[in-house]
């Protein structure tokens, strides 16, 4: 299983966000993790499709596009346009789930279901075959520099225990709370793609996203 690095822009320096985009793909992050946030699903607000686009020619990382809003399914096609390759939505910020994970490969990106960490894995049992990635939050959405919640980890083993049931290889996200100090835990239980926030851009992010890669390629022998 491929092991990804996500750096979460959200902790990143917004008047240097070009720069901060390139550091993190220069060194090895496969991603750039985007969390929209509406303020209304989280308490904060975040960006949106402007910010996205202005970014888009930095990089040709995955855009990976975390989205913290009510009812995403209506921002779907300008996220497209901005530029997004993966769209994660909330499990519990959509009514009809089905119908928004369609609308979303229809429009020729990967979907990501988000699950917060009081929602259990069970919910996604009769649409797994149907998503590219399950994102199973470590923290509750809203803010990044929060403690690392450690059920989430037994949540992770059991979605993983679930996919391989069902002869499944989707990608496992976590969110929230990673650092260098516990990313190995994560893997071993089952998670396969990283977002860091502040462990990524607190300091150098160049020696933060390559100490992360270091640990991945170490946990691969
Ligand atoms: C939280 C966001 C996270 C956040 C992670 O709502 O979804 O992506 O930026 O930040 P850290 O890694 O600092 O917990
Ligand atoms: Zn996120």
């Amino acid at each position: 299983m491929e092991y990804i690095l996500a750096p979460s822009i959200l902790a990143a320096d917004f008047g240097n966000l070009r720069q901060d985009v390139e550091t993190v793909a220069e060194a090895g992050a496969q991603y750039i993790h985007i969390d929209v946030m509406d303020g209304m699903f989280v308490p904060s607000i975040s960006f949106g499709m402007p910010v996205i686009k202005s970014i888009r020619s930095c990089t040709d990382k995955v855009f990976d596009v975390h989205m913290m809003v009510e009812e995403p399914g209506r921002y779907a096609e300008d996220m497209k346009k901005a530029g997004a390759d993966l769209l994660c939505v909330h499990q519990e910020a959509c009514r009809h789930l089905d119908r928004t994970i369609h609308q979303i490969h229809d429009l020729g990106m990967k979907v990501g279901v988000a699950l917060n960490p009081a929602t259990p894995v069970e919910t996604l049992e009769w649409i797994l075959e149907e998503v590219d990635m399950v994102l199973i939050m470590s923290v509750n959405p809203g803010f990044g520099g929060q403690k690392f919640i450690p059920y989430a980890l037994e949540k992770v083993k059991r979605l993983r225990a679930m996919l391989d049931e069902k002869g499944l290889k989707t990608d496992i996200q976590v969110d929230g709370g990673i650092g260098l100090g516990n990313v190995r835990q994560v893997l071993e239980a089952g998670a396969n793609i990283i977002v860091a926030g502040s462990a990524v851009y607190q300091g150098d992010a160049a020696v933060n996203t390559a100490a992360f890669c270091e640990i991945f390629k170490e946990m691969k022998k």
